[in-house]
């Protein structure tokens, strides 16, 4: 394990090691606007939602590395407190990119970039037309983090309204997480687009408190096939299946076959890895027990 110190690195090499491992990061496109009216439009991946009730989401135009300047986006909303987040999808991601080069104050971004002005609602700032989720927000506060290149300022931006492309909901009116398309930003010039191949469901532990790893049998906790991946999944179980379960499975065509081999730990683990892989963790758990009968 390398182990590096902060104060060893300069700050190109912190952003570096920083941005390759903090990743990926949902990519917010702000839309402010100066006290003359000059709308910028600029994205920014050092962001994320923090609070719900409020709902409050902070993004963070730092001073620039190279040259400890501060961007247009922090000095709009230190005039007018007030931006718009728009969500960064697939499809609108090369003009994204483009919206983020260093064009002069008062150059509209919109129009380098060819992304479609729509007026907000509430705040003076326009939304992104193309974006499939609009946030109007009030900026509460800015936090400098410091005075150094590469310091964050920490926009804390308050939502206020939220705009939804119909396209992207699912029958229940809920987002898709399939049809919204997302991207993400990671280290250097990569990014990541979020398709259906990538999605995956994590069963949610805090609906009932799992048994925990540490409850799973020895044998089974330490076994060479099952995974830490695995290990989590069965330590997710409220309870173990009962005798009576196991039992009854034990009685199941092929089931006692398992047993028959030579090494039949090793098939039972392997059998219960398969199970855990299409998400049967139920059945996973009864195989690993049969044995204990
Ligand atoms: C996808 C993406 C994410 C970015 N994230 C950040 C960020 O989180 N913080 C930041 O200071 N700059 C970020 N940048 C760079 C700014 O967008 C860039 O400095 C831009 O010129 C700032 O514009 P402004 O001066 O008009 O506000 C990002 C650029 C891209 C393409």
């Amino acid at each position: 394990m390398l182990t590096i110190k902060i104060s060893d690195l300069s700050p190109v090499e912190i952003q570096g090691y920083l941005n390759y491992a903090v990743a990926p990061r949902p990519i917010c496109l702000a839309s402010t606007i100066d006290l003359a009216g000059n709308i910028n439009l600029s994205p920014f991946s050092y962001f994320n939602i923090f609070s719900v009730n409020p709902p409050v989401c902070v993004f963070s135009p730092s001073r620039r590395v190279r040259d400890n300047t501060t961007k247009h986006t922090l000095e709009n909303i230190l005039e007018v407190p007030e931006c718009v987040i728009n969500i960064v999808n697939y499809d609108i991601v090369q003009q994204v990119s483009l919206s983020s080069v260093e064009y002069g104050k008062g150059v509209n971004e919109f129009v380098k970039s060819g992304l479609t002005m729509l007026p907000s609602e509430l705040v003076k700032p326009p939304r992104v037309t193309e974006a499939r989720v609009q946030l109007e927000c009030i900026v509460k506060d800015v936090i400098s983090l410091g005075d150094h290149a590469g310091a964050g300022n920490l926009v804390i931006a308050e939502i206020k309204l939220i705009h939804i492309d119909e396209a992207i909901l699912d029958s229940a009116g809920k987002i898709d997480q399939a049809k919204i398309d997302l991207v993400a930003r990671l280290g250097g010039d990569w990014y990541c687009r979020v398709t259906t191949e990538s999605l995956f469901n994590v069963a949610k532990p805090n609906k009932n408190i799992g048994i925990g790893v540490d409850a799973i049998p020895f044998a089974i906790r330490n076994s060479k096939i099952l995974t830490g991946n695995n290990l989590g999944q069965l330590g997710n179980v409220e309870a173990l299946p009962t005798t009576m379960d196991i039992e009854a499975y034990a009685q199941l065509p092929g089931v006692k076959e398992l047993f028959d081999g030579e090494d039949s730990q090793t098939q039972v683990h392997l059998k219960a890895k398969r199970l855990l892989e299409d998400g049967k963790v139920e059945e996973a758990w009864k195989v690993l027990l049969v044995t204990a009968l």
